[in-house]
């Protein structure tokens, strides 16, 4: 099979830096360009963090800068759980690696527009470049095969009891990209958290000993212990490479096709992704959501992933 052509729209993040892991040599992926937003932190330091991961990664593809604010709401980034640099845990050699000139928004619609095939995009951030792109060049939905997100909760928030992270950072956003009548493919809190980085897991990706192994096991311990902090999680929910995951086995999550609109009132359940589950509306349907994710089968993905660095 050809493999699928993805942009990875992220804002890393220690789960972030293993999707980037996951998409960055899996023959089942064809990674295009990383762009990056603010989000877990300052755009400054996402940035930084995608560039000292594909150096350290060896990958050989473009880092483009995007949007350093939401698009209406004030920038409020999470240095309670991925630290003061966006990616606390791990010590990178100094970086020789630069950004791409173009910036994200830009690199997303030229790529897609000269692309002969259609090309996922895959969110694990705010997504604010992708909104931003879309409005600007509206024919790339045309050329989008589905935007994969990692984001929302059919059920409850992780920064408001309503609304998940990705998300309430850019409600605006997600609304344009939700309403724009791309496929759109949601991997929420409801599946997220239940692929925990327990002790086990560590110790089970720790004795791979690969490059990335150690970079996943030091990453995982930072995240792990602010998890506790925060949350009082045992271990914390792995998110973003949810996505990728899906990308490489579809097995991994069951998908339910719902309406989902996403709440852009402003009032306490802002940024809420209200996901029509048992089709209260009968709204047309716009959103397949990720309703179930077989583990098992995730922690493998993860443990051939490490292999291959
Ligand atoms: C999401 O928020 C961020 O902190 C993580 O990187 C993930 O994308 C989970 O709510
Ligand atoms: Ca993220």
């Amino acid at each position: 099979m050809k493999p699928r052509k993805i942009i990875l729209d992220c804002d890393p993040g220690h789960d972030d830096a293993i999707a980037i892991i996951l998409a960055g040599k899996n023959p089942a992926i064809d990674l295009l360009g990383i762009t990056v937003e603010s989000g877990n932190q300052t755009l400054e330091k996402t940035g930084r963090n995608a560039l000292n991961l594909v150096q350290y990664l060896g990958l050989d593809i473009p880092v483009c800068l995007g949007a350093s604010e939401p698009l209406i709401k004030q920038a409020e980034v999470c240095p309670a759980i991925h630290g003061e640099s966006g990616l606390d845990g791990f010590d990178f050699d100094p970086l020789q690696r630069t950004y791409d000139p173009r910036h994200a928004v830009i690199f997303m619609i030229e790529t897609l527009m000269q692309s002969q095939d259609k090309l996922t995009i895959v969110t694990t951030g705010p997504m604010t470049n992708l909104a931003l792109a879309l409005k600007m060049e509206p024919s790339i939905k045309d050329h989008i095969e589905e935007v994969v997100l990692m984001g929302g909760s059919i059920a409850y928030g992780n920064v408001t009891p309503a609304a998940e992270f990705n998300i309430q950072f850019d409600p605006e956003a997600a609304h344009i990209v939700f309403s724009s009548g791309c496929t759109v493919k949601m991997f929420g809190l409801d599946v997220t958290r239940k692929v925990l980085v327990l002790p086990e897991v560590v110790q089970r990706m720790h004795k791979i000993q690969t490059k990335s192994s150690e970079l996943f096991v030091k990453l995982m311990t930072f995240f792990n212990a602010t998890q506790k902090q925060v949350f009082g999680f045992e271990g914390g929910p792995l998110h973003d490479p949810v996505t990728i995951a899906y990308l490489i086995d579809p097995k991994v999550c069951k998908l339910d096709f719902m309406h989902c609109d996403i709440d852009i009132s402003g009032g306490s359940s802002y940024g809420r992704t209200n996901c029509d589950q048992f089709d209260y509306l009968k709204l047309p349907k716009n959103t397949y959501v990720a309703t179930a994710i077989d583990v098992n089968r995730y922690w493998d993905i993860i443990e051939s992933s490490l292999r291959f660095y």
